[in-house]
């Protein structure tokens, strides 16, 4: 295989620890009408990414199965076109099912935008996933009132600090949950209306006091140790929103403890639909990862973002960068659950 018609790839042939990603030379992809190959700059690495390392990613196991490239998020420049919207040395981000951590993707053209000036390819690669989760999630699946109570888990992780920052587009009451006091001031200059610091303080006797009516919405990617009194702080019509259990997985050593997980299941919250009817209350969850067929909500979310990003209503993403063969580290970042912003790696 001659450099030029090969790519590197971090490839995972079964499930476990940080040593399970490995740099790889493969072939480049062959394209087929519509779709667009991609020398990449820069990957988005998401908190999802570990879960597929671990085999515990319901789309990924449907999907692909082993062996299998993580990454849904890349920024890059395009290297050749079966596409008639992108040519030969645009300047592109975009997202994809799995397959980004890799010197070179191909892509279909809907799941391709131009980059805009202003944003760094750093910036770009993180912004497509995070941004597109907190759109889907605030605009839709429901209608809120106006100057709803958004409590927002993580407000400043990757999703979160997007969903503080969506909310308060739309002049939302957002209150933020960080887990660790050195992010209390980077949500702060988010926006956020209240910030709750859960390492120092009492996160729920915090919300009775500053929302006595209880909250119109709670988006809540922790899992079962915040489902059951989130529900329960919710004001009639409110809506709990569900989108991942991060609180079930591992915070250090890059290896799940099957049994740990299994006991903090126990602790899940189960609901009787029937009694949905009487509390006047509702639970949805998500995983964008199962909608990549409906194409149409690719190109709303994103023109929305970029206008709003170029309208400087939102942020480019606060990034940290690691070396493409540092991604170890990278995943042992996110998963200690002290990151702030976005991780990306640079190709
Ligand atoms: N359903 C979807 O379509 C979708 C799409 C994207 C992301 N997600 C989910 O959204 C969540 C955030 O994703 P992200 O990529 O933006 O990650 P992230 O928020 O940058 O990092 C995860 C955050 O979760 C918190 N956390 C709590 N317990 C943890 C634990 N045991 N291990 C690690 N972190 C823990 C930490 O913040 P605090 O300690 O401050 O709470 C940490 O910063 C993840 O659960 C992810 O799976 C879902």
């Amino acid at each position: 295989m001659s450099e030029q018609n090969s790519m590197k790839k971090i490839v995972i042939h079964s499930a476990g620890g940080y040593d399970k990603l490995k740099i790889e030379q493969h072939p480049l992809p062959s394209l087929s009408q519509g779709e667009v190959l991609i020398k990449t700059k820069a990957i988005g690495i998401n908190y999802a990414d570990c879960c597929v390392r671990w085999g515990v990613y319901e789309s990924a196991k449907k999907f692909v199965g082993w062996p299998i490239t993580p990454g849904f998020e890349f920024s890059g420049i395009v290297v050749e076109s079966k596409s008639n919207k992108f040519k030969k040395n645009d300047e592109v981000f975009g997202l994809t099912r799995f397959d980004a951590y890799a010197t070179h993707v191909k892509v279909p053209e809907y799941q391709l935008f131009i980059k805009p000036q202003k944003l760094s390819f750093s910036e770009a690669a993180g912004f497509t996933a995070a941004y597109m989760t907190a759109y889907h999630a605030l605009f839709h699946h429901l209608i809120l009132p106006e100057k709803a109570h958004i409590l927002v888990h993580s407000a400043g992780g990757g999703v979160g600090s997007c969903l503080v920052q969506l909310a308060k587009v739309k002049n939302h009451k957002v209150y933020a949950v960080v887990g660790s006091s050195h992010k209390v001031n980077f949500v702060k200059s988010l926006g956020a209306d209240h910030v709750i610091d859960k390492s120092s303080q009492d996160l729920w006797g915090e919300i009775k006091k500053l929302t006595p009516d209880g909250l119109d919405l709670i988006l809540d990617a922790n899992g079962p140790e915040t489902f059951r009194k989130g529900f329960h702080h919710l004001k009639p019509m409110g809506k709990l929103m569900v989108y991942g259990s991060h609180t079930l997985l591992p915070k250090k050593g890059g290896k799940i403890n099957y049994l740990v997980t299994g006991f903090k299941l126990l602790k899940n919250f189960y609901i009787n639909p029937i009694k949905l009817i009487s509390e006047n209350k509702g639970v949805i969850g998500f995983n964008l990862s199962f909608l990549f067929e409906h194409t149409e909500l690719f190109s709303e979310c994103i023109h929305q973002l970029i206008k709003w990003y170029e309208e400087g209503k939102i942020l480019a993403p606060k990034t940290t960068e690691f070396a493409f063969e540092d991604v170890a580290k990278a995943h042992q970042m996110i998963e200690s659950g002290q990151s702030t912003g976005k991780l990306v790696l640079v190709v």
